[in-house]
């Protein structure tokens, strides 16, 4: 598989991409350029046309430094030619939906996702005039089946938010160029060490470099990465006329935690491989769906797809009630787990959701599509990120948890 944008192997990228002593000072460190402004010495155009991968810096909403530096790095990370960093991760969601679909324009997405995205997709979209059909990627039939004339856009996310669930991006990607749209996937359970999206075919890759770019629970943040063309129409209107940019702060404490992407990446995966064994052979949980263990649903295409399989464990412990249950004792036993959202942090992370509030507020699944939900991750379940702490600790701590 190649990565297109990488001549230096995975660590010396993560560390150097995007990051060269500065040209003014020789600092080794990158400094964080917070100007909003820049003195400038030609007549140069203030339209978001006008701006051209050349132009000198005007204004810190078109480009700056900082978040320049971050943005190459996450683009020699993931492979692409170029990378737009966002406000969040929302803030990259919507930039791709917002840049690529207009008015009459259908856009197929994973009935199953992060929230946010499920909400804006269904709530949201449809109100611009925008055709919606949430299906389940994971099958590819369905997937072909909802394919219509007007298909712009096809929106995966792989592993998904929050059950584990996977797409195969080759046989989507495929679908996509036939109809052709464009495809996108949301890549922030995986990271870019664990898919190499350009490889199998997409055109947009987006992150929340909230969690495991970023990697240390400090900063929210947002990337887009995709050919120099796609990226260009995005920062043009996502990024200058949407106004949804990241601030240098954020993107320098981001840059930072993602020089050691590759070196946490392979911790994680060591951590969750081992939590997840251990909760597979306890009698107190009912299903553990993680990519790296034999019994995930997917596993060949897990092996197949992904070079890393992350730190993210979904576990159930029995019915809705049970998981309640635990979730409280959660709350109350816990040492060194947070019980808390978010993930890819370097602390370990676990929330409880209910199948029922989950299909009420952000799914909204019925029929064989809630059936497909709860036949692969049954009722409520835990997401758990696992952090960088020792195993044994994890584990002693849900030990205790699970009563
Ligand atoms: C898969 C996924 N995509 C997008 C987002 C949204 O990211 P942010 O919270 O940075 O806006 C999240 C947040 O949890 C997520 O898990």
């Amino acid at each position: 598989m190649s990565k297109t944008n990488r001549s230096a192997g995975i660590m010396t990228t993560a560390i150097h991409a995007g990051d060269p002593p500065d040209a003014s000072t020789n600092a080794s460190a990158p400094p964080i350029h917070v100007s909003s402004t820049y003195v400038t010495d030609d007549l140069a155009g203030f339209s978001a046309h006008d701006l051209t991968p050349d132009s000198p810096y005007v204004y810190s909403r078109w480009a700056n430094p900082t978040v320049a530096g971050l943005e190459a790095k996450i683009a020699a990370l993931q492979g692409t030619e170029a990378c737009l960093a966002t406000a969040s991760g929302m803030a990259a969601a919507s930039a791709i939906f917002f840049t690529f679909l207009s008015a009459g324009d259908h856009l197929i997405v994973s009935d199953v996702s992060y929230a946010g995205v499920a909400e804006l997709a269904r709530e949201t979209l449809p109100r611009m005039g925008i055709e919606v059909s949430p299906v389940n990627m994971s099958d590819l039939a369905v997937v072909t089946a909802a394919i219509r004339p007007n298909t712009r856009l096809i929106h995966t996310e792989t592993p998904v938010n929050p059950i584990n669930r996977l797409t195969d991006l080759v046989e989507i990607s495929k679908l996509a160029r036939q109809a052709g749209a464009l495809l996108s996937c949301d890549a922030t359970f995986a990271s870019p060490l664990g898919l190499d999206t350009v490889a199998l075919g997409v055109d947009l890759t987006m992150h929340s470099i909230t969690k495991y770019i970023g990697g240390h629970g400090d900063a929210i943040g947002g990337a887009v990465a995709g050919s120099a063309y796609l990226i260009s129409k995005m920062r043009a209107e996502a990024g200058i006329h949407h106004g949804g940019i990241l601030s240098p702060f954020n993107a320098w404490l981001i840059a930072r935690g993602a020089s050691t992407l590759p070196l946490r990446m392979k911790a994680h995966e060591a951590g969750a491989t081992a939590v997840a064994e251990w909760l597979e052979a306890d009698p107190r949980v009912s299903r553990v769906i993680y990519p790296g263990l034999a019994s995930h649903p997917q596993v060949e295409l897990a092996k197949r797809q992904m070079s890393n399989m992350s730190g993210m464990i979904s576990f159930q412990v029995g019915s809705a009630a049970d998981g309640e249950r635990i979730a409280q004792q959660m709350i109350e036993r816990l040492n060194v787990i947070h019980y808390a959202v978010s993930l890819g942090h370097h602390r370990s992370l676990v929330f409880w959701m209910g199948t029922e509030g989950l299909m009420e507020t952000s799914f909204k699944l019925q029929g064989a599509q809630l059936e497909d939900y709860r036949n692969f991750a049954g009722d409520g379940i835990f997401r758990l990120s696992v952090g960088l702490e020792d195993a044994e600790d994890l584990i002693a701590d849900l030990d205790a948890a699970l009563g």
